[in-house]
């Protein structure tokens, strides 16, 4: 099994999360996709960013759904990262476009919490339609609303469910919305069985937040078919010395 090494909001450990940076560096790592959050700005366009203020991240503060994109591109989202000063925060399009350049696949989460954005997985969809980039696009959410929304609008859409805690089945439920894959926290495939139960159904899995060394060899070993990490290197590393 070739599993697959995709960057964590970028190679989010040694540059800003979510940023250019962030991804092109992961492209540099030899990553083979990376993982990024999407939300929606009060005039409609979709920024890659995890949280759904700016305050973590950036030297402003406030919601993304309360702001333009022209006021979010005042503020600069180094993420308090040393070396790193004036990052702008990333369009979804801007991302792509720099994608496209590339051999990377892209997971876009989309974030919905307190705030839900109306009309996002469509907005998604379409703009990655009109840039050519469906085949490279697989989508994930915690709100698996979202996520049968997404299969409403084109069951040929690849979807992969996000869960924390460990599921009775994660196959049957991902089978049941249609999901090619389930993208777990890593912990939950100690319960015996998981990754082999998904295989034997065609499931997909993609675990996250791998970092460790001890935790790569263990998802090497378990044959996942892509690790998240903040890592890409390292990833590559583990790997080889397999
Ligand atoms: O997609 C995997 C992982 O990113 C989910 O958690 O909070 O880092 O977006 P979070
Ligand atoms: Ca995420």
């Amino acid at each position: 099994m070739n599993t697959l090494i995709w960057a964590h909001r970028g190679a989010s450990a040694q540059a800003p999360e979510n940023s250019m940076e962030a991804f092109r560096l992961a492209n540099r790592q030899q990553a083979d996709g990376i993982e990024l959050d999407i939300h929606m700005t009060r005039d409609g366009h979709l920024v890659v960013a995890h949280d759904e203020t700016i305050d973590r991240c950036s030297n402003g503060s406030g919601r993304i759904i309360d702001m333009t994109l022209k006021e979010l591109l005042t503020y600069d989202f180094s993420n308090h990262m040393d070396g790193y000063r004036n990052i702008r925060i990333p369009t979804l399009e801007e991302v792509l476009h720099f994608v496209k350049g590339t051999r990377l696949t892209v997971n876009i989460e989309l974030k919905s919490g307190l705030v839900t954005y109306e009309g996002i997985e469509e907005k998604a969809i379409r703009l990655v339609s009109d840039m050519g980039m469906k085949k490279r696009v697989l989508y994930s959410s915690f709100n698996h609303h979202s996520l049968m929304l997404i299969k409403k609008i084109d069951r040929a859409i690849p979807i992969g469910l996000l869960y924390t805690e460990a599921l009775v089945d994660p196959q049957l439920y991902a089978l049941r919305i249609a999901a090619e894959a389930v993208h777990p926290f890593y912990y939950t495939l100690a319960v015996p069985g998981t990754v082999r139960k998904c295989r034997e159904n065609g499931i997909m899995v993609h675990p996250w937040t791998v970092n460790t060394q001890e935790h790569m060899t263990w998802m090497y070993k378990e044959e996942v078919n892509a690790i998240i990490t903040n890592y890409p290197a390292l990833a590559l590393d583990v790997k080889k010395r397999l």
